[in-house]
């Protein structure tokens, strides 16, 4: 037997030739015994690689797929406890940002770390502002879309096209360049969002107006028409923010991860954002709240309820806005999306959906394949109601995701590309399929 302990300690950077924690593991092929440091309640795969049975193997991989167990970076931005529902960003519960912040300043608090000054919140919110319009060219681009295209796809192009009307945001090692790359993609991202919205409807393009709130803004893009001075509902802007504070961050999910896969090759930050845009674009990600509602309008009242339920047990249907990868208890983001609905259908009457939707959630957590599965509604249950309340198509439901989204997008580029350990990300793989195969001609296959 072979204790590789010095090997593993000089893995660890740990100068004094002893791991602290260590993970012993026997390979019974060999007959070898690895320690293997364990710092953080992690291994590192690489050290795996050690294990071997002869000289010319390649080395034991780690094999996950979906990456179910396979952390890929470190992170300061967003701590999540899927097992008690918990959810920070920076530290800060987002019980206590939703209540008492906005979504500007938890934006400056994911992109640096901390909540700013009165006057550094003045300096980044006079910043976003300032920066809201786009290039007229871009008009013009999302005019070439199709009246019925889905407004997620105009958004994708879009963003991933401001990569050519900003070529000089390929230097992303410049800290001042990727300071106002960053302004750009949050203030825009509204800007560009609406632009798609007011293309499907027929509608001309609204200018933002920089006299108002960043989700008051928004709305007035959506919707204004021939007033002079747009106004929004106080109460329906102030419950939109909060959703964008609840959508900011979400640690590693789909399309942080494809954000970072794609910046990690050193692209510009627009193209990566593209990227994350189009994961986010799924059913079973930020599509997941357009789904609800298309799946409460097909269930249509409380008595189908059961009927619905029958069918998902039997693995017919799939119920969405429940479960997810990582909370197995009720997601915090849910519980407060409940609250905001409240406030949001006293201005505009009760959501029909509402019922049903209640009584699903009633129904589906008294369900033993629910309960046993730790499948509790997801960010995505509500939130559709809110949005369709607010007079947005269902397309529109996983834009407004997007626009919460772009800025725990780009706090996680940024902490990306500042950190020495990360490298271009190249996944192994397993080969599964043949090997030395000569050419058969054409003529010659049967
Ligand atoms: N309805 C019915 N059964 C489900 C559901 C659901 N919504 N979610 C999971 N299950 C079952 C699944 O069939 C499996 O059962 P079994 O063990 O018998 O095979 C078990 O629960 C484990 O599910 P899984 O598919 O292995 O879990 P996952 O971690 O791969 O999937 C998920 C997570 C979010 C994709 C999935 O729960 C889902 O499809 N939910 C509906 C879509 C949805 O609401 N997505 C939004 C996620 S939250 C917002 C975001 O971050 O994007």
């Amino acid at each position: 037997m072979t204790t590789k302990t010095e090997a593993a300690a000089a893995l660890a950077g740990d100068t004094d030739g002893k791991a602290e924690d260590t993970l012993r593991i026997t390979d019974s092929r060999t007959g070898e015994t690895y320690e293997i440091p364990i710092v953080d309640g992690a291994i590192r795969s690489l050290d795996l690689r050690q294990i071997k049975t002869s000289e010319d193997d390649f080395g034991l991989l780690a094999y996950d797929p979906a990456f179910m167990n396979t952390a890929s970076c470190r992170s300061a931005i967003t701590y999540l406890d899927g097992d008690l529902g918990v959810l920070e960003y920076r530290g800060y519960p987002i019980e206590q940002l939703a209540e008492h912040s906005t979504y500007l300043e938890v934006a400056y608090l994911l992109v640096h770390g901390e909540l700013p000054t009165a006057a550094e919140l003045a300096t980044w919110t006079h910043e976003i502002k300032t920066h809201t319009f786009v290039h007229e060219n871009v008009k013009s681009f999302i005019q070439g879309f199709r009246h019925d295209a889905h407004p997620m796809g105009m958004l994708l192009g879009s963003i991933g096209a401001l990569s050519t009307f900003y070529p000089d945001a390929n230097q992303i090692h410049d800290p001042a360049n990727r300071a106002i790359q960053t302004i750009r993609l949050i203030a825009k991202m509204p800007t560009l969002a609406a632009f798609s919205y007011r293309h499907n409807m027929g509608q001309p393009y609204v200018y933002p107006d920089n006299d108002l709130e960043y989700a008051g803004n928004f709305l007035g893009m959506l919707y204004k028409m021939t007033e002079l001075k747009y106004q929004p509902d106080p109460r329906l802007a102030k419950a939109l923010d909060v959703l964008f504070i609840l959508h900011a961050d979400h640690e590693q999910n789909c399309s942080t991860s494809a954000v970072r896969a794609i910046g990690s090759s050193g692209v510009d930050p627009y193209s990566a954002i593209a990227g994350g845009i189009a994961a986010l674009y799924g059913p079973s990600h930020g599509g997941a709240n357009e789904e609800v509602v298309r799946m409460l309008l097909r269930i249509g009242s409380k008595e189908n309820i059961p009927d619905f339920i029958a069918g998902v047990k039997a693995g017919r249907e799939r119920l969405m806005g429940f479960g997810h990868r990582v909370y197995k208890n009720y997601d915090p983001r849910a519980r407060i999306i409940k609250k905001a609905c409240d406030d949001v259908f006293e201005v505009t009457g009760v959501n029909p959906l509402l019922d049903i939707a209640t009584e699903l959630e009633k129904i589906a957590l008294g369900e033993e394949y629910f309960v046993s599965r730790s499948l509790y509604p997801n960010v995505d249950f509500y939130s559709g109601l809110i949005y369709q309340a607010l007079g947005m198509p269902m397309a529109m439901f996983p834009v407004m995701f997007a626009i919460g989204r772009t800025s725990g997008w780009i706090a996680q580029w940024l902490e990306m590309v500042q950190d020495s350990e990360q490298k271009i990300a190249r996944p192994r793989q397993i080969y599964t399929g043949e090997r030395n195969r000569d050419y058969v001609p054409l003529a010659e296959r049967g």
